[in-house]
């Protein structure tokens, strides 16, 4: 197969465990998932069932205790930390609940901020940053701290940031879960526009009228996937 019918992410058997005092508690107890590219998939399960320790893995944040995982046709079930920084930095683009931008920094800095660990020309990531902000309706906040934006625009920096490195893969975990359910929708349709413009998305929620802007839902309880 060549690389661009290789799936997004591929997952065989995977577990996760934690040690946790003194014992070894299987978190996920041997999860398949194959999403393709250009899915958008959401990912649903009640608390503590494991969605974001999934989503750690899909994300090269954490390794699997057991099982394989293959991303973009590569292999990276065993990799160093090094290893999975680079390929976070190249192939993922995260987007998080609480918009985890930094306060003293200004929008557009905070856009530019993951480019800064990439080998990409600094001209490129500044003017890339200029149209994301654009496209994400944010032109006239370029220059303001995180703390003077609405929740609904600080998670529209948080989406620019997380695509100033053209990843192929957006990640995102209860992205909508400060918002209010209007400007949910609204970053909603901002990753159903990524998702049209070739991304691959996965986002967690617990959310039934967000789950229905992705094109595929799969369930996971007590670490396994429902089928
Ligand atoms: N690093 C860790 N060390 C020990 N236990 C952990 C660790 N990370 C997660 N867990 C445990 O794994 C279980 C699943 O956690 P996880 O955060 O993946 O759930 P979740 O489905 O995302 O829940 P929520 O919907 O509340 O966010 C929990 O019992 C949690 O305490
Ligand atoms: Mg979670």
């Amino acid at each position: 197969m060549d690389e661009i019918t290789q799936p997004m992410v591929l997952m065989d058997q995977v577990t996760k465990s934690f040690r946790i005092a003194d014992q070894d508690v299987a978190i996920l107890k041997g999860i398949d998932l194959n999403v393709r590219r250009g899915e958008f998939v959401a990912v649903m399960g009640p608390s503590g069932s494991g969605k974001t320790t999934l989503m750690n893995l899909i994300g090269c944040l954490d390794v699997p205790t057991d099982g394989r995982y293959v991303l973009a046709g590569r292999d990276v079930t065993k990799l160093t930390d090094d290893e999975l920084s680079v390929i976070r930095n190249e192939h993922i683009g995260f987007v998080f609940q609480n918009f985890c931008l930094i306060p003293y920094a200004t929008v557009y800095e905070n856009v530019l901020l993951p480019s800064l660990y990439t080998m990409k020309s600094k001209n490129d990531a500044a003017g890339r940053a200029v149209d994301l902000l654009r496209m994400v309706g944010l032109e006239h906040r370029t220059r303001s701290k995180p703390a003077l934006l609405s929740g609904g625009e600080q998670q529209r920096a948080g989406i620019a940031r997380a695509l100033i490195n053209s990843p192929e893969l957006l990640l995102a975990d209860e992205p909508t879960g400060q918002l209010d359910s209007r400007t949910a929708e609204d970053i909603m349709k901002l990753f159903v526009r990524m998702n049209a413009d070739h991304k691959t998305v996965i986002i967690i929620t617990h959310d039934p009228n967000i789950a229905g802007y992705a094109s595929r839902i799969v369930r996971i309880k007590d670490g396994l996937m429902e089928t």
